[in-house]
Formats: C-alpha cells, sequence, structure tokens
C-alpha cells in the first residue's frame, strides 16, 4: 500500500508568465487564482491552487508537490524515507504559505527536480467556485486523484525506477516498450500509481534531452473538452506534438499541445482508477492504439 495520496499540485519555473496565462485559462481552461508579477496561481478545482508557475528561466518543473490526507501520515513517511537513506528537509513557513499547505517537506528527485510532501492544502472561499472560462462541461477531474500526471525524464532510468519505487513507495502500474512507433527510438516507459488509483500520476522514460518535464497530463470531465481544447489549439496555430489519439494503458483519449515553456500538455479523457486488490501488472508494446499522429507536430516546426 502507497501511503501517497495522490499528486496534489505542480510547480513550474517559466519565462513568460503572460503567455502562460492566455494558455492556460484560454486554451487548456484553468481559471487564475492570483497573479503577481512574479508567480501565476492557477486553480483546476475547489483548492485555492494547483499549478503555480513562478517566474525563472529554466522553463521546466520545479516541484511536484504529493499530497497525504493527514499530518501523522505525513510524518510517519517522512520517518521511513529517512530510514532509507533519502534526504529530506522540512519546508519554512514562508514556503509552505506560497504552496497553499498546512506543512510540507521535500528531496531531491535524481533528475534534478525536487519532490514535496504535504498535508492541508488551501480552499478557495466558497463564494467564489470553480469556473472555466473556456469548458463546457464540469470541468477537470481532480479530488481523491489529484490533479492529473507527470512526465520527467530519466536520465539515469534504472536507478529512477527504483528511488521511486523502493525508496519513494510508488506503486508499478505498468510499462510500455514500444520500438514500432518512433523510427529508431526504443521508447521504454514505467507508470507509477499511489493508493487513491489514479493509473499513472507519475511516469518515467529516458531521452535525450535536458529538461526534466517532457508533459504534464490535465484530465477533463466531458469527452467533448478534449475536442473543444483541441479546435483552439488548431484555432490558434500551437505546435501539437501528438493529435488526438488513445493510450492502451490508462484508456486516456488525448492530444499533446506544446506549452508557452516547451514542454507538452496532455489534455485527456477517460482515465482507468486501479484497484490494488485486483490489478496486473502489464507489459504494453505500443505506446498508442490510434491516433496520436507526429505528423502535426512536423509540420508545425
Ligand atoms: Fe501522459
Amino acid at each position: 500500500m502507497s501511503e501517497l495520496s495522490s499528486l496534489g499540485y505542480v510547480v513550474l519555473n517559466v519565462s513568460d508568465l503572460d503567455a502562460w496565462e492566455h494558455f492556460a485559462t484560454n486554451i487548456i481552461g484553468l481559471m487564475v487564482g492570483r497573479r503577481d508579477d512574479r508567480s501565476l496561481a492557477l486553480r483546476m478545482d475547489e483548492y485555492a491552487q494547483r499549478i503555480l508557475l513562478e517566474k525563472g528561466t529554466a522553463d521546466d518543473i520545479s516541484a511536484a508537490g504529493w499530497q497525504f490526507d493527514t499530518a501523522r501520515e505525513l510524518e510517519q513517511y517522512v520517518a521511513r524515507i529517512r530510514s532509507l537513506d533519502v534526504e529530506v528537509v522540512e519546508g519554512d513557513a514562508q514556503t509552505a504559505k506560497g504552496r497553499r499547505v498546512e506543512k510540507l517537506f521535500s528531496c531531491d528527485d535524481p533528475n534534478g527536480f525536487r519532490h514535496e510532501f504535504f498535508f492541508g492544502p488551501s480552499y478557495a472561499p466558497i463564494s467564489s467556485p470553480f469556473r472555466s472560462p473556456v469548458m463546457k462541461g464540469s470541468g477537470f477531474v481532480t479530488g481523491r486523484q489529484g490533479i492529473g500526471h507527470i512526465l520527467p525524464i530519466a536520465q539515469n532510468y534504472e536507478e529512477t525506477v527504483d528511488f521511486y519505487t523502493r525508496k519513494l513507495g510508488f506503486l508499478v502500474s505498468d510499462y510500455i516498450r514500444d520500438s514500432e512507433t518512433l523510427p529508431g527510438v526504443d521508447f521504454d516507459a514505467t507508470f507509477f500509481h499511489t493508493r487513491t488509483g489514479r493509473h499513472h500520476s507519475l511516469a518515467t522514460a529516458y531521452a535525450p534531452t535536458s529538461k526534466h518535464l517532457n508533459h504534464m497530463m490535465l484530465e477533463v470531465t466531458d469527452l467533448n473538452d478534449v475536442g473543444l481544447a483541441y479546435d483552439r489549439c488548431i484555432k490558434e496555430g500551437l505546435p501539437i506534438y501528438m493529435g488526438i489519439g488513445h493510450h492502451p494503458n490508462d484508456h486516456v483519449i488525448s492530444f499533446y499541445v506544446q506549452s508557452p515553456s516547451g514542454f507538452a500538455v496532455e489534455c485527456g479523457h477517460g482515465s482507468i482508477v486501479i484497484d490494488d486488490a485486483a490489478w496486473e501488472v502489464k507489459n504494453y508494446s505500443q505506446m498508442s492504439d490510434w491516433g496520436h499522429s507526429r505528423t502535426l507536430a512536423r509540420s508545425a516546426r
């Protein structure tokens, strides 16, 4: 049993806050929680913030925030990973306030970003419910499943998988080892879930790149909102990394668009939820059952 509850937030270091505000709200459908000249907090639901953008030059992920249900579970977890020689530091009050959480700890990922472990997220006032500026449906799939998933690139794949499973306690959902989709590329990815069961909150694969984040996936409640977001991207001429398609493992129908920071945002619908009591780990040989064409990506470059 994983003690981690869900991916509660991400922190991104971005160079162009204005471009991100437009992309996040008018294209993806998120809502601005607060904005100043150094940061932009985005909402997906009743939480005060789910995606925190901090102004910088990296255009990459700086932290993944993993949620725990109670202080006791958080503290037990920190004690356990410390016993496995993971260096964990307690976040100061200012960092906790900026993350809009009660308390947090953090450790470094072998690939150069931070994992934060927290409990007690802040909720927005009931008078300010989540309202997407552009979505047709009710919004994003969050709650106990967290915000979606991230796929950071592993420069040392075996060490990274070991760190995520044996030290941080993620559970393996499945594997995709695909040598067909991309000519000359042996795609090898491992997918991980937590105890609340989103098919994967984290996945990793090796790629020859200096960026940590390959993509971040956000899930919408209404399949129409995948298509409508896709149309908004096309209308705006945004680079589509992969057109609409279907993954065999999480059953998500999605497309991938380039964000203003270069990494992709996957907009999807239909992710399955894992019941660990009945789950069987599989090894898939295709990244996509259908679609996810890269033709559009090539023509956009
Ligand atoms: Fe994904």
